[in-house]
């Protein structure tokens, strides 16, 4: 496993295996890895021949007032990671290798980056697509992973993918939990023993209302109240919303449409998020898009 820094000394180590028509694949990430992005690593091991996990805790995306400073980090740690789980690049830079002084051109995204966290965190999509569209022009993946767990993020680049024809494929993994269900972040490290076990209570939610619709409930307003019944021990509920998971807009009552439950919570000073979509069963004899 290599790790790089620079912009040229990763095209170098990309340009022989291109020559040799090797497949690609970009593992996006802010580091301090776990289980979820182990996940994504392991996917691309299966569709491309490369796989290069990119590393950088990208400033764009924080707000003045967020994480930025105290974002975990463990540098050492997520290489270690990489190489046993058979990365093939590391790539590391620093913030002044992706956004130099000169720099001044951002990727606005559309609607999709409006709802959900866009409503919270203002600018945050805007600093995620500039550098995952940054990202993808450095390392020119055939192909690139993400997380479920980041919903909207997902929806917001493969729009960006889509409307600035960048090619890539975007393919999007199943939230990756642990055992108890709690969704697995970086984050979750900030978590006392006593917050942990009241975080719990997101995923609890989310999988009493699926279970409701997997039941025939396709009430909006008794799917959400399913989910928050179980939110009691956050310490505060910043959105719990049922949206298309098309069009990330409110979903229509009743439910005729896939859609996803979306939340995000504070508890003690910590914040995750997580979601569940509920996709309708398809017909008898059919396979269901994406299975
Ligand atoms: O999901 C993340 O870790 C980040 O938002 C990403 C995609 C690496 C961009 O900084």
């Amino acid at each position: 496993m290599q790790t790089i820094t620079t912009l040229a000394e990763l095209r170098h180590a990309l340009a022989q295996a291109r020559k040799e028509g090797k497949r690609v694949g970009l593992v996006p990430t802010m580091g301090y890895l776990h289980e979820g992005h182990l996940a994504l690593v392991q996917a691309s091991r299966t569709r491309s021949d490369i796989t290069v996990v990119s590393i950088f805790v990208n400033p764009t995306q924080f707000g003045p007032n967020e994480d930025l400073s105290t974002y975990p980090r463990d540098f050492i740690r997520d290489e270690q990671l990489c190489r046993n789980a058979g990365v093939t690049i590391v790539f590391a830079p620093d913030t002044r290798e992706v956004y130099p002084t000169t720099f001044e051109t951002f990727v606005e995204p559309g609607d999709l980056a409006t709802p959900l966290c866009g409503a919270y965190r203002p600018g945050h999509f805007r600093g995620v697509a500039t550098v995952v569209c940054k990202l993808f022009n450095m390392v020119q993946p055939d192909i690139a992973f993400f997380g479920q767990k980041d919903f909207q993020q997902c929806a917001v680049i493969r729009r960006m993918a889509v409307d600035l024809n960048l090619p890539v494929d975007i393919v999007t993994i199943p939230t990756i939990r642990e055992s108890d269900g709690l969704a697995m972040s970086s984050r979750n490290r900030y978590l006392s023993d006593e917050e942990r076990r009241r975080a719990l209570t997101i995923s609890r939610g989310l999988f009493a209302a699926a279970d409701k619709f997997r039941s025939g409930e396709r009430d909006v307003e008794n799917l959400v109240a399913a989910a928050r019944e179980q939110l009691s021990s956050v310490d505060r509920l910043q959105y719990l919303e049922l949206v298309d998971s098309h069009t990330l807009k409110a979903a229509e009552s009743p439910l005729q449409r896939p859609a996803a439950l979306c939340v995000a919570a504070y508890v003690g000073s910590t914040w995750l998020i997580d979601n569940v979509i509920l996709s309708f069963p398809a017909p008898d004899g059919q396979r269901s898009p994406g299975s």
